[in-house]
């Protein structure tokens, strides 16, 4: 009904601009406009798709149209398929499919020009590609980015793609789901005129002067996959390279998989019932279900709140930030002030002297000039951003800035001081955020006068590049400055999640017990690499030992020295402060074994620097004598037990955060560990693999088992809300 009426509205009012329109038709002269009209993106909504079939009906049976512009109104041409209605099947399943809406658009017996704008995306792109010439403004970009939601382009973008372009962009554009320029686009073939400002002129000035020209020629479906002897090599190549950086997630290969079966089919037809099953089966397999919750959750995090429901991003309302100060010019310090710059904020950079002041920007230079090498920026707009940096070493000049993050040395007594300074000098309404990766907020608050403007704002490294930010508020952080991190951590292009004060706060607290178990089981019998592989054979980026290698294991020492379990170098005891305790990470430091910047941690990478990692029998050895000192007969270690006792505890952890209201949700929590610590996306996160990979109940029987196993590690006691949440699943359980 809803279509009839749709159409109907459509229909009577073909020339304006109807409300209920998804897609007007007008007339410039003899060249149809065909405008989408679904803001602010014009995704392919049911009306959407059923409005252009009809549009591009009406304008062919009118005689004297003699070629169709197809464009969008608003911010872009389209961004593809709604998604809003993957969970509503009624109107997933509603015809016209998009698959049908690019049939008819290359149907059409008049040439059909795509005139693009903004940024093109998904089904935005095949509806193009249904055109027959695709036209883009100089600063449009166009991307196929449903291997990130765990599909292949599915409304004929496998079987059409490698027919505009070579097989490996092809394979590059659509395994790796980027933005591409209009002018790379042009270059790889998929475009075939750049347009100017005036895009909607020259589009229209293009459907004129083709007005006429056969359309058959120009229909993608028909245009031959360019084969030669050297195909199925490039195929093999692709699944390999695909394969390596996929880290266990299906789509990218079945992606590969549909652009050959472009280049093997007798037929298109063929090669499109190919892309229909592959895309059948990924649609119902756990991976992509997984990875549209990440898509969802990522939006969700946005919509902040505290578990109590005081504050939301409903009820509260940031303040405006015109500057920003970081104080420290060290590995972090240098990174947050670029991400602040990068933002357009200008940005005062102190430090305790010239010359680590020096060193600081020397630092933001290189990585500008880095990315001005990589041609990601042009010399001016580096030169722009550097200009928002301002060095300084006197405080008197941060009086006027709106938020203060501090990032020196990780130490209580240090930044206490600090913000007191701070909170003498900025204006009142000036926010004092602190860049503490472990320490308590709100004693820091508790050295100023302003606790309500207090809070932790904890980047990742390197802060310029990784997108997590975890947002910490203090027993006394007020709402507004609350909204105001998190609307900046938005403005920095950040995945901003907004977590309780407690030790580590969520990412990291959650870390501790994943980084024990993986030393004890070192202790127990296994090596470095052995735990690695388990854990990236699982999808994780890097596996622990690696990536404690990557941030230098001096950080999780001088942090345990600073929580005194260290209390002299070279210290033999495994129970410390009553739990089981492995000194084997302490010895490495005391060792001069830092990590990657030393040349050798739990590997060895050669030299200072070095980033290939190699099994060093060195480190062997230690661990060898840590188990005879520990007692420890070792023994093999299977890879199960290896993934339980590293994934469990952390989730085990995370059911206490939200417990504790330290996390509002799961979502949060999945989202700190996929943009903080590369957990692997197709698998949703760690609460959602517990939740829906593993199950529940499992996770929960062999927390109990290991936590009978291991007294002496107080992480294994189950959470509370992980026994209720599986009463709920299992209420006959509870009664038995
Ligand atoms: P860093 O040692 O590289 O830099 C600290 C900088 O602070 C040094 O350049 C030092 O000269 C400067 N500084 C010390 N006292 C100062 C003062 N009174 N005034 C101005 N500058 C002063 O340390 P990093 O790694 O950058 O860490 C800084 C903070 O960020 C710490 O709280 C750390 O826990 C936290 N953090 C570190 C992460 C990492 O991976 N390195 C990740 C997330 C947070």
């Amino acid at each position: 009904k809803l279509v009839q009426l749709f159409v109907k509205s459509n229909l009577c009012t073909s020339s304006a601009v109807a409300s209920e329109a998804m897609a007007t038709l007008s007339k410039r002269g003899q060249v149809a406009v065909v405008t989408l009209t679904n803001p602010p993106l014009n995704v392919l909504s049911y009306p959407t798709r059923a409005s252009i079939v009809q549009s591009i009906k009406e304008a062919e049976q009118d005689a004297s149209v003699k070629s169709i512009v197809l464009c969008g109104s608003g911010r872009a041409f389209c961004a593809g398929a709604d998604i809003t209605e993957f969970t509503n099947p009624e109107l997933v399943f509603k015809e016209p499919h998009l698959i049908d809406v690019t049939k008819a658009v290359e149907a059409c017996s008049k040439p059909v020009v795509a005139v693009m704008h903004g940024t093109s995306l998904g089904g935005g792109v095949e509806l193009a590609l249904g055109c027959h010439y695709r036209l883009i403004h100089k600063a449009g970009k166009i991307g196929l980015p449903e291997v990130h939601i765990g599909l292949v382009p599915g409304a004929t973008g496998t079987q059409k793609v490698p027919r505009v372009m070579s097989i490996p962009n092809a394979i590059d554009m659509i395994t790796s789901g980027r933005h591409i320029s209009a002018k790379e686009a042009h270059k790889m073939g998929i475009i075939d005129k750049v347009l100017e400002d005036d895009y909607m002129e020259q589009g229209v000035a293009f459907a004129e002067s083709i007005a006429g020209d056969p359309v058959g020629p120009r229909r993608v479906s028909q245009m031959p996959v360019k084969v030669d002897e050297t195909t199925p090599m490039v195929f093999k190549m692709a699944y390999e390279k695909v394969a390596a950086k996929a880290r266990g997630m299906y789509s990218p290969l079945f992606c590969v998989k549909a652009i050959e079966a472009a280049t093997k089919a007798s037929s298109f037809e063929e090669g499109l019932k190919m892309e229909k099953n592959i895309q059948t089966f990924l649609a119902i397999s756990d991976q992509t279900q997984a990875l549209q919750y990440a898509f969802f959750a990522e939006r969700a995090v946005s919509k902040w709140r505290v578990p109590d429901g005081s504050a939301s991003y409903k009820t509260a309302k940031g303040q405006e930030v015109k500057s920003a100060a970081v104080i420290g010019a060290g590995t972090m310090g240098v990174g947050i002030t670029m991400s602040m710059v990068m933002a357009g904020i200008p940005t005062y950079l102190t430090e305790q002297n010239q010359q680590y002041l020096d060193k600081g920007l020397k630092m933001v230079q290189g990585i500008l000039a880095h990315w001005v090498k990589q041609g990601r920026m042009s010399e001016a707009k580096a030169q722009q951003i550097f200009s928002l940096v301002r060095p300084t070493l006197t405080y008197d000049d941060l009086k006027d800035v709106d938020v203060v993050v501090e990032a020196v040395f990780e130490n209580m007594a240090l930044k206490k001081e600090i913000l007191k300074t701070l909170d003498g000098v900025c204006k009142p309404s000036a926010i004092l955020a602190s860049n503490t990766s472990t320490l308590d907020i709100d004693e820091m608050a508790s050295a100023t006068t302003r606790p309500d403007k207090v809070m932790g704002m904890h980047f990742f490294s390197p802060a310029h590049i990784m997108k997590l930010l975890e947002n910490v508020r203090g027993k006394d952080t007020s709402p507004e400055t609350m909204a105001t991190a998190m609307d900046l951590g938005k403005r920095m292009k950040k995945i901003s999640v907004l977590v309780g004060n407690c030790p580590a706060f969520v990412g990291n607290r959650m870390l501790a017990p994943y980084s024990r178990e993986a030393i004890f089981l070192l202790e127990e019998g296994a090596l470095p690499n052995e735990v690695d592989q388990v854990l990236e054979d699982f999808g994780l980026a890097m596996g622990l030992c690696r990536m404690g290698d990557l941030a230098g294991l001096d950080v999780g020492y001088k942090s345990r020295k600073e929580y005194g379990y260290i209390q002299r170098e070279g210290q033999e005891d495994f129970i410390r402060k009553g739990e089981r305790y492995s000194p084997l990470s302490d010895w490495m430091v005391e060792n001069g074994r830092l990590g990657q910047k030393a040349g050798k941690g739990f590997y060895n990478y050669g030299k200072p620097g070095g980033r290939k990692p190699a099994v060093d029998p060195e480190v062997t050895q230690m661990i060898m004598e840590v188990s005879e000192k520990a007692g420890i007969t070792r023994r093999h270690i299977p890879a199960q037990e290896i993934l339980e006792r590293c994934l469990y505890g952390l989730i085990n952890e995370g059911f206490k955060c939200l417990e504790e209201q330290i996390a509002s949700s799961d979502e949060d929590i999945d989202m700190v560990w996929l943009y903080g610590y590369g957990w692997p996306r197709h698998t949703g996160g760690p609460m959602y693999y517990a939740k829906n990979i593993v199950g529940l109940p499992k996770v929960l029987e062999r927390i109990m088992f290991y936590h009978f196993e291991h007294p002496n590690s107080p992480y294994w006691k189950p959470s509370q809300l992980l026994i209720d949440r599986v009463s709920e699943e299992h209420p006959h359980a509870s009664k038995l």
